[in-house]
């Protein structure tokens, strides 16, 4: 059932036009705004209304989503909101963006009387298309509770983890591990390639095994298929280990593995593959061995003379 609150939506990418479009679905009314304008005119189509500014979103919307980038984007558009956003509003950003920088730009909101939520989700682009997201909300419990049906429209799994920058804790802990996991697949791919195993067969016996995971089960078989057009882009998983470093520096935590994985992704981002999907990592350590994670071609059948 729709409620009466008007809803924003800012950022069109992989993530948000699947997000918005799935609170258009529910019913809702949605302004929608993205920098490149074609993006939300596509969503015209299912009934969004297309501002040309986000402060006029500001103007027309109660509860606010963005979806954004990294932090410059969330700031540089939080400033234009802060223009407009009429008190008693509530502003939920989605975006992976740094704690630290999400606690300041919430305050802001805040002193305006305005509620700011973060809620960085997780499912990727295919979460985001059938409405299967988890979302990781940060912030007063009050607003959460005030953003629970339009979440639900867009996830299956939402957690409540406590106050301001909490849910964003938590989405660099996921991706932490995430990243590290990859990392792993991705060296000891490429060593059972070179030794001459199918990676089919590698992928069955991990399987079989307690070192098996989702995100292997996920990531192979684009690596397989050497198709890297991007679900979760490179260029923002590294972007996120940076943001787990500085929370590793400000809380004391010494991250060693994962300032090697953010240097070996940030090789793979100065070598091209930014815009492709973070699995094109692993063609850094490829070139490195001389061996591509492919299945082996078969022996040529010996010609008989
Ligand atoms: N993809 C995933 O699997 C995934 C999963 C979980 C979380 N995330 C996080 O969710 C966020 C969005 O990810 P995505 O994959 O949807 O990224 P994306 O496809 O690159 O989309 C980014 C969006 O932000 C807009 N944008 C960027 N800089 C801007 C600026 N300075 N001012 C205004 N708009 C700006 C872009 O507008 P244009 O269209 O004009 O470029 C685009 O709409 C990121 O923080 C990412 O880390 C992604």
């Amino acid at each position: 059932m729709a409620g009466p609150q008007k809803l924003g939506f800012l950022g069109l990418g992989i993530m948000g036009y699947p997000m918005a479009k799935n609170l258009l679905r529910a019913g809702y009314s949605v302004t929608v705004y993205n920098r490149t304008r074609e993006k939300a005119e596509e969503l015209a189509r299912n009934g969004a209304t297309v501002a040309d500014s986000p402060t006029e979103v500001g103007r027309r919307a109660s509860v606010i989503f963005l979806c954004l980038g990294d932090s410059d984007s969330v700031c540089q558009v939080a400033e234009k909101l802060l223009e407009s956003v009429q008190p008693g509003s509530i502003v939920v950003d989605c975006t992976t963006i740094s704690p630290t920088v999400s606690r300041a730009i919430g305050e802001r909101f805040r002193k305006r009387g305005i509620a700011f939520l973060d809620a960085p989700c997780s499912g990727s682009k295919a979460g985001a298309t059938k409405g299967t997201l988890t979302f990781m909300v940060g912030g007063d419990r009050e607003g959460f509770e005030r953003i629970g049906e339009y979440l639900r429209a867009m996830g299956e799994k939402i957690f409540y983890l406590g106050g301001p920058g909490m849910g964003l804790q938590a989405k660099l802990t996921q991706n932490l591990i995430g990243a590290l996991i990859f990392q792993a697949m991705a060296e000891g791919f490429v060593l059972a390639r070179k030794a001459g195993l199918a990676p089919s067969s590698v992928l069955e016996v991990l399987q079989a095994s307690v070192a098996r995971a989702p995100l292997i089960d996920a990531k192979l078989p684009p690596v397989l298929a050497r198709r890297f057009e991007p679900n979760f882009s490179l260029k923002w998983m590294h972007k996120d280990l940076g943001l787990m470093l500085e929370s590793g520096r400000q809380l004391g935590v010494p991250l060693p593995a994962t300032a090697l994985v953010h240097e070996l992704f940030g090789a793979s981002v100065a070598m091209g593959h930014g815009e492709e999907d973070f699995a094109a990592a692993i063609t850094l350590l490829e070139t490195l061995a001389g061996v591509e994670v492919s299945e082996p071609v078969p022996d040529s059948p010996r010609l008989e003379s």
